[in-house]
């Protein structure tokens, strides 16, 4: 298939797209490096033995995204393009709803233009918001109670899709809500690597692994959890990217989908620390700190679904991307 993937050299979409053209795909990537370099398409043919046709443009320039659309008949569009960062998007909503939304609309008014009827969305666990029930589930509702603009954009897009699918009965739309994604392809090529002070934890441990920050610190002790930290679902980004070929099989019957992308298994931030000081051999400089406003204190995934209707399910460990993230910060120091 001719697979338009935005946001294509990010960390999900650039593991997505290695799979893509491993099972002999034709990948096409949008992005506008506004958070991932342009060398990630070194990394990609360097495992794959192939390069994709690259388009630096953003999703806002209906006019560009449009001509690529004019050069292409894509089969399918797997849309990973956006902004992420939750405190960034509180500070700054309007960016957030003009970025993500707008970039998305565009995106949808080509397909439609262009009779392009099949979609993958990067969506988020984020849509379900606070919930009584830790382990989420696809029938459990969305929408309330999401803290921040960010992920507001999540649950905005996925009702956009789903009221496409209700006016166009030939319209697919996938949208995978990915837990917490970790770790790296184990050539130690691809990765998270992002500019600044991260916000996550698994890019936080490993600035703080490689010297470039002094120690973590670990958002509340004193949650209602096993060990007093919040847990969380990390699931391995290869298993994840495995998950959205295995969405084409949803993609065969029209309509809006939604399945979970996680491992069924909480960790938490504290198990994560001390995993990580197992693998690498040594010390990982820590401390603990207040709660972090708007963290839930325990989400992970109901997988059923998934591995029921689509035969996904994960395989790797947090342990595997715990060796597969070493293996990326020896190559990268
Ligand atoms: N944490 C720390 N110290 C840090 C960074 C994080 O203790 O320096 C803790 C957080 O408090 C939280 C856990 O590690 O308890 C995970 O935090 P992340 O920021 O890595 O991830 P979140 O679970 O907050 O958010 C992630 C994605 C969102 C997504 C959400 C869905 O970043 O995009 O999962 O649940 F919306």
């Amino acid at each position: 298939m001719k697979i338009l993937v935005t946001g294509g050299t990010g960390y999900i979409g650039s593991h997505v797209a290695v799979k893509l053209i491993e099972e002999g795909h034709e990948v096409i990537i949008v992005d506008n490096l506004a958070n991932s370099k342009i060398t990630v398409l070194d990394s990609i043919k360097k495992i794959t033995g192939k390069s994709p046709i690259f388009y630096q443009e953003n999703l806002t320039n209906f006019g560009t995204i449009e001509k690529i659309f004019k050069d292409h008949q894509f089969d399918l569009v797997i849309h990973f393009a956006g902004l992420k960062s939750v405190s960034e998007s509180v500070e700054k909503p309007l960016m957030y709803y003009q970025q993500n939304l707008s970039g998305t609309i565009n995106l949808l008014r080509c397909m439609e233009e262009f009779n392009v009827k099949k979609i993958i969305f990067s969506s988020s666990a984020t849509v379900y918001g606070d919930s009584e029930v830790a382990k989420r589930t696809e029938t459990m509702p969305t929408g309330q109670n999401i803290a921040n603009p960010y992920g507001k954009t999540k649950y905005m897009i996925e009702e956009i899709l789903k009221d496409i699918c209700t006016s166009d009965p030939k319209f697919s739309a996938i949208a995978l809500r990915y837990f917490n994604p970790i770790g790296n392809h184990s050539s130690g090529l691809l990765g998270e690597d992002p500019n600044g002070i991260p916000n996550n934890l698994m890019p936080y441990i490993m600035k703080v692994a490689s010297g470039e920050l002094e120690e973590l610190s670990i958002y509340g002790s004193d949650y209602d959890t096993s060990d007093g930290t919040c847990r969380r679902d990390f699931i391995h980004v290869v298993d994840l990217a495995n998950g959205h070929l295995a969405a084409f099989k949803a993609l065969e019957t029209p309509g809006f989908k939604a399945y979970n992308l996680g491992t069924g298994t909480p960790t938490s931030v504290l198990e994560m620390v001390e995993t990580f000081e197992k693998i690498s051999g040594r010390p990982l400089p820590h401390k603990f700190a207040p709660r972090r406003p708007g963290d839930l204190a325990e989400i992970w995934a109901d997988p059923s679904k998934v591995k029921q209707e689509l035969g996904w399910q994960t395989h790797l460990t947090v342990e595997d991307a715990m060796k597969d993230t070493l293996t990326f910060l020896r190559n990268h120091q």
